[in-house]
Order: structure tokens, then sequence, then C-alpha cells
């Protein structure tokens, strides 16, 4: 079985990174952290409430075997050591915050160094980026990123998949990461299906 490590940090869009984790549980084991500026968003943006009694909210949510979950103050976890193998991780949505540290080798909270880990190992590495607009700062954390192989994936929609609702734009976006990670997936119309 795969096993990926998923970061969601402060940035809006707390739902992709939400739906992504429930598209990996589906075939793969997830070690999950998640910042502690992203519960209120995660809260204001989606209602879902993890601020208090966090560990056990988010296992009765998801009620699998498959998901560990870590507070990104503990650097002890076994996703800040190189020697935990994994198959890559994700960072969806991911704060400019986040982006710098990341891009600066910072390491400073478990996501940076988990993130550090993963591009030393040279295992896969895919980030959602979101702000609007970027600065040239942002630009270049992400360029920086890009050259050492880096995966950047802002969620920006398409529209040729002729999007109704919200769900299909999100669908749309949260496919295209899968795809990135080669994991199947019917959560959008490709172009020319
Ligand atoms: C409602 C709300 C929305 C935010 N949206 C973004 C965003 O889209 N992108 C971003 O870079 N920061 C955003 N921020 C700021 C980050 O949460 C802040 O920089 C935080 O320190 C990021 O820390 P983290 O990367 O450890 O989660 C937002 C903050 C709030 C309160």
């Amino acid at each position: 079985m795969k096993k990926y490590i998923l970061a969601i940090t402060g940035a809006s869009g707390s739902i992709f990174g939400i739906r992504v984790l429930e598209e990996l549980l589906k075939t793969a084991e997830v070690h999950l952290i998640i910042s502690s500026g992203a519960f209120q968003i995660i809260k204001d943006e989606t209602g879902i409430d993890w601020t208090t009694g966090t560990e056990d909210r988010i296992r009765r949510h998801f009620d699998t075997e498959r998901l560990f979950f870590y507070e990104d103050a503990r650097m002890e976890s076994p996703v800040a050591s190189g020697s935990f193998k994994t198959d890559g991780m994700l960072v969806v949505p991911c704060s400019m915050k986040t982006l710098s540290g990341i891009a600066n080798g910072y390491a400073n909270n478990l996501i940076e160094r988990a993130v550090d880990v993963v591009i030393k190992e040279g295992r896969p590495l895919l980030l959602s980026p979101r702000e609007m607009p970027f600065s040239a700062i942002h630009l270049e954390n992400m360029l920086k990123l890009a050259r050492l192989g880096v995966k950047i994936a802002p969620p920006i929609p398409a529209f040729y998949h002729k999007p109704e609702r919200i769900d299909d734009i999100v669908n749309f976006i949260v496919g295209k990461i899968l795809d990135s990670f080669d994991i199947e997936n019917g959560l959008f119309k490709r172009w020319g299906s």
C-alpha cells in the first residue's frame, strides 16, 4: 500500500486539502499534519470544527486505521526523519509562509521539516500554493522549488469541463492533484473523453 504525507496549512482553500485526504484514504496510508493556523480556517470555510479535541475528532471523522495525525509542533514524529520511507508528500493548500519556509529550508515546524526531508531524499512533492495576487517573493520561492522538481499546483480552476457547482470545481482541482501522483480517479471530465 502506498504511503503519503499530507499537510494542510493556513491558506484559504482548506476544502481542497480535506478532499485530497478523502481520496488518498481510499487506497493509501496517509500521515496527516495540519498547521496550528489552519484549524480556524477549516472551521470558517467548511464548518468542520477540529479546534478542540483535535485528534479524536479527526479520527472519528475519517474512521480508518490508514490515517495517522500529527500536530505541527511534534518534531519527534516519524515523518520528521528520512529513515521513515514514504511515496511522497502533498501540501494542500500551501500558505505563502510555509512556501517560504520550504524554499529556504527553514524546517521550523513538522510540516516544513517533513517537506525538507522529502526534498533531501528526492521523493515526489506537490505544493498547492494559494494567494491572490502572487508577489515576486512568492513567485521566486515557487520557481526555486519548481527547478528542484517540486510540482507547483495552485488551485486554479478550468472551465472546459463545464462546472455547475463548487463541488465540480473542487473535484477538478483534486483530480489534477491526484493525476500528478498517478493516482487513478474519475473526479472530472477529461478533455476529449
Ligand atoms: C481567513 C484567512 C485566510 C487566509 N488565507 C491565506 C491564503 O490564501 N494564503 C496565504 O498565504 N495565507 C493566508 N492566510 C494567512 C496565513 O494563515 C498565515 O500566514 C499563517 O501564519 C500561515 O501559517 P501556516 O503556513 O503555518 O499555516 C489566511 C489567514 C486567514 C485568517
